[in-house]
């Protein structure tokens, strides 16, 4: 009996319960006894007073409803929930679940301070008017509240994959797909990598100098950096006339307009300043993605992340002669993101699957 906590898809390709703690499985276990008494009762009882069945079932249902639903946890995943009660305070000193991941017209109005923090991060020099450019933003792109359902009902499961060459021959294609969501981010190809990385996407993450066209299905996460990168997607989308930022980029994309998503510069501060706690200049695009999902998702598993076994840091669809070129950038502290990254592992917040 999985009692209402829904095993997710994703854990059922061999994510183990192993995780689920012993006073947890104990309470399970006395809820599920509870649970057949009730039952048992109320059947008797109202076969002996003639009750159609239907009442019966109505009935059965709410009180399971009542019984494992609100008592149950945060979530309806069965192994464990992004925000369980008993929470870890090293994770709830720095989640909070009120700062929105995503731009919508009412949250687009910045502080002066995130204004600036953001500006600053690509050092813009005219920008156009904000307000101006985001009005324009939600005429091409929809502004909806999206995400935001989360409840004792609900068990969304993600995969996060970057893309480190540790996904070259690990075999998580599965895996990775099985999941509700899967999240990839800038250059990321699946075709003639499926075995390794999956096939699916439903949401890609990237900046206008990342871009690459996607799937009808697809969802573009756009991270903007700089008012002009809203200028580029409105474009982008439409007519086609920025070509430039502070290089080349893609006068035009294809992705489906009506699932583009803006990742919003108040997230992005709070990332930088609540999670990485101001290491590098900013973050990267992978632990932009991860926070994303930590956000929108009670359930996530990450891959390819980090170094390959050989301490490597190319793409998976690379062959290994650009080592090092992420991690000496010098805008993201790749080796304290990796740290947090194992610490929101440790605390079983997360699922990392290290490669190969
Ligand atoms: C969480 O974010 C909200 C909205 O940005 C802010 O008002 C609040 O102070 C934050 N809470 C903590 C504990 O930092
Ligand atoms: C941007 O445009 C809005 C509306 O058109 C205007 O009220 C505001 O003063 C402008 N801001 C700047 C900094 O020019
Ligand atoms: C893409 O999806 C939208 C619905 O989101 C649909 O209206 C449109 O026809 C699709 N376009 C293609 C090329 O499949
Ligand atoms: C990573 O964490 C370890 C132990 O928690 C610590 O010793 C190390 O200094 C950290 N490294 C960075 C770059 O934060």
């Amino acid at each position: 009996m999985l009692l209402g906590r829904r095993r997710s898809l994703c854990s059922l390709f061999g994510l183990s319960s192993d995780s689920m703690s012993l006073p947890r499985r104990r309470q399970i276990r006395t809820l599920a006894l509870l649970f057949c008494v009730i039952t048992f009762t109320t059947f008797l009882f109202s076969y002996t007073l003639r009750d159609p069945s239907l009442d019966f079932f109505k009935y059965a249902s709410r009180l399971s409803d009542n019984l494992f639903f609100s008592s149950g946890g945060p979530c309806a995943c069965r192994r464990r929930c992004m925000t369980e009660a008993e929470d870890d305070p090293w994770f709830a000193e720095r989640f909070n679940r009120s700062v929105r991941p995503l731009m919508t017209r009412e949250n687009s109005v910045l502080s002066d301070d995130t204004f600036k923090w953001w500006q600053w991060l690509q050092s813009e020099r005219q920008p156009a008017n904000f307000s101006e450019v985001v009005d324009q933003l939600f005429r091409v792109v929809p502004d909806e509240v999206q995400y935001v359902d989360a409840g004792p009902k609900r068990c969304r499961s993600c995969s996060v994959v970057g893309n480190s060459g540790n996904l070259k021959g690990a075999h998580y294609g599965g895996l990775i797909d099985s999941c509700d969501l899967v999240i990839r981010m800038n250059q990321a190809p699946t075709a003639g990598y499926e075995e390794d990385v999956g096939a699916r996407t439903t949401h890609h993450v990237m900046y206008p100098e990342s871009a690459v066209d996607l799937d009808n299905g697809t969802s573009l996460v756009l991270v903007p950096f700089k008012t002009l990168d809203l200028q580029w997607i409105i474009s982008a989308l439409t007519t086609g006339t920025i070509t430039h930022t502070y290089t080349p980029v893609a006068s035009r994309i294809k992705a489906n307009k009506d699932k583009v998503l803006i990742y919003n510069p108040t997230f992005f501060k709070y990332v930088y300043e609540s999670w990485l706690e101001g290491h590098g200049r900013y973050p990267s695009t992978g632990f932009l993605s991860l926070m994303l999902a930590v956000h929108i998702c009670d359930e996530v598993t990450v891959f390819g992340f980090g170094a390959d076994q050989y301490g490597n840091w190319h793409h998976y669809w690379e062959e290994n002669t650009l080592s090092g070129a992420f991690r000496h950038t010098g805008v993201h502290d790749a080796d304290h993101e990796y740290n947090v990254t194992l610490q929101l592992a440790e605390k079983h917040k997360i699922q990392l699957f290290r490669g190969r």
